[in-house]
């Protein structure tokens, strides 16, 4: 059996949700374990289309899919997912909710959109969706957890007291009027009815997973460069997008991950404000980004564009440990003349080939390019790492370098079969 984690390596948006969906097929769990609807997979497989925000992408295959208490839950989006996938003939039976899973409240989605607002110009481009207030009420030791929704009178006076806190920032800080808390009450308790047949104390469940020898991907959201630690601080998100926070948001023992796969877009995206030193204003970041369609799945935000960095990718790489990477979106590059891969960064009079913690620093950095010739042969179809041209072989072969761990699976194309698996020798 093996537990393998499976981590945005980027500023998120890197296509992990297609690599779980293929790996799911052979894992018989699938443990979210950060984040919250500020996430968007699109999967595409035989039941259609989709968009998932919350419900693990493993749902499609026959896994036992859990939302770890790493995650923060807004009910009314899990329910419409739960309910538009059962609409599709999508079973939903082996889907599992933390007791400890922090649930965003009404409070939550009002205070991030005023925060933003307020920052003005400093605005950090949040999803909006209450995540960071969310979260900030959990380490306040104020938030409400899913297990709380089935309690009845205990989950009505934990409410209030919450709720009379965060009116008065909403009355005396912006001037709104106040949340009522039995209509705050009636809603939630009636997504906890809803949800009520979901919500377990899932710890016990991926123990005995592990205890059994199940196979086991842990899902990530977000990426590496967005963790609020080691991330671009304050342009990151509020949860851990980390290995680690694999760890941490499910409840997995440590000891019990064997792998760590990494995935890469080939070049670079971000969505929100913060610094990208490879970020390309020009006609070539507008060609990938139209080619590739980065617009965010969950805001439909235009993504930032551009080259591979090559110094933030091995930051990643370290910080997480990979064992191994996915490299997405390769087709995207088809046709260029040549690529580029930044190997270290200029700032000021000095050259740097590491990723400065100094948000100012970063934002200052120049990218150093290295420029590889392109290939116009479309990739899309290639099913082997062979019929690959030449030049994608080289790009391939400088990024494995760069990132110091083999790359085991490419990804070509959006369709689950749009994807080559790199025998190891
Ligand atoms: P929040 O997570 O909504 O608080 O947003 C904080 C930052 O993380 C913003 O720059 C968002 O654009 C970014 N972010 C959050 N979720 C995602 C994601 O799934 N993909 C890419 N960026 C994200």
């Amino acid at each position: 059996m093996a537990v393998t984690a499976i981590i945005g390596a980027q500023w998120g948006d890197e296509g992990k949700g297609k690599i779980v969906d293929l790996l799911a097929e052979k894992a018989r769990v699938v443990v979210r374990f950060s984040g919250g609807d500020n996430a968007g997979h699109t999967v595409i497989n035989r039941f259609g289309r989709f968009a998932l925000h919350l419900v693990p992408s493993g749902i499609f295959s026959e896994t036992d899919c859990i939302i770890g208490h790493g995650v923060v839950v807004n009910p009314e989006i899990l329910i419409g997912e739960i309910e538009n996938l059962n609409q599709h003939h999508v079973d939903t039976s082996r889907l599992h909710i933390s007791d400890r899973a922090h649930v965003i409240m009404p409070y939550h989605l009002l205070l991030d959109g005023l925060e933003e607002d307020a920052r003005g110009g400093n605005a950090l481009g949040t999803t909006r969706r209450g995540i960071g207030p969310a979260y900030a009420d959990k380490a306040a030791r104020q938030g409400i957890r899913a297990g709380d929704l089935l309690t009845g009178e205990e989950f009505l006076s934990r409410l209030r007291t919450v709720v009379e806190q965060k009116n008065a920032i909403l009355t005396r800080v912006y001037g709104l009027k106040p949340c009522s808390v039995d209509e705050i009450y009636q809603r939630y308790v009636g997504y906890g009815q809803r949800l009520a047949p979901y919500i377990s104390d899932v710890t016990r469940i991926i123990d005995g997973a592990v205890k059994q020898g199940r196979d086991m991907l842990l899902e990530g959201a977000q990426g590496s460069l967005l963790d609020n630690d080691l991330g671009t601080y304050p342009y990151t998100t509020s949860s851990c997008p980390l290995a680690s926070g694999a760890c941490l948001g499910s409840g997995l023992n440590p000891k019990n991950l064997d792998h760590i796969l990494g995935v890469y877009k080939v070049y670079t995206s971000r969505v929100g404000a913060g610094p990208m030193p490879t970020e390309l204003k020009d006609s070539t970041g507008d060609k990938i980004r139209e080619r590739a369609h980065e617009y965010g799945t969950t805001t439909g935000r235009p993504r930032r564009c551009g080259w591979f960095d090559g110094v933030a990718a091995r930051y990643s790489s370290g910080i997480n440990g990979f064992t191994a990477a996915a490299l997405t979106r390769l087709d995207v590059l088809d046709g260029f003349d040549r690529v580029k891969i930044s190997t270290a960064y200029r700032l000021g009079d000095k050259v740097i080939d590491y990723f400065p913690a100094s948000i100012s620093e970063l934002m200052r950095c120049e990218p150093v390019y290295e420029e590889l010739p392109g290939w116009q042969t479309p990739t899309t179809h290639m099913k082997r790492y062979e019929d690959l041209p030449e030049a994608a072989r080289r790009y391939i072969a400088r990024i494995t370098e760069i990132i110091g761990c083999p790359v085991t699976i490419i990804s070509v194309g959006p369709a689950r079969e749009e994807t080559i698996f790199v025998e190891q020798h």
